[in-house]
């Protein structure tokens, strides 16, 4: 029989983790490598191959460390009309932005 405090636990940490990040389901890791080659290569020829910016904003985590999280991942599913960043929830699913917006923050994994 588990002790109390390790029930505690297993019910009270994931109400924690909910709080403080995003719940995301991680892609497959062959899935994970085509989204950095999308990012990279299509998202790259606007926000910059380094994502530093270019035509877009820079996408590194320093830029978009103080933006809602829920906003970028809207961005990025659903574009913001009236600009050219444009909406990507053809290539990409929900969950699949809020890994990359997961990954932007984190500082974006090397092809
Ligand atoms: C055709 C050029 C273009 C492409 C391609 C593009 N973007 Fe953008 N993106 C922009 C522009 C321009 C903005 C700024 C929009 C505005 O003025 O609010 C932007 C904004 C964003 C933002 C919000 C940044 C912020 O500081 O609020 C995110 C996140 C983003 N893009 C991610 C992506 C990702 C990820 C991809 C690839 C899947 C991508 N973009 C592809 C042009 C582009």
């Amino acid at each position: 029989m588990p002790s109390p405090v390790v029930l505690a636990l297993l019910f009270a940490s994931p109400f924690a983790f909910a709080e403080a990040l995003p719940i995301v389901a991680e892609p497959s890791p062959e899935r994970q490598k085509q989204l950095v080659h999308l990012v990279r290569q299509d998202c790259g020829s606007c926000h910059g191959m380094t994502l530093q910016g270019g035509l877009g904003p820079a996408l590194t985590p320093g830029a978009l460390r103080d933006k809602p999280v829920d906003s970028l991942v809207a961005t990025i599913y659903g574009g913001r009309p009236g600009t050219p960043m444009p909406p990507w929830h053809r290539f990409l699913t929900e969950p699949e932005s809020a890994w990359i917006v997961q990954q932007l923050l984190a500082g974006f994994p090397e092809e």
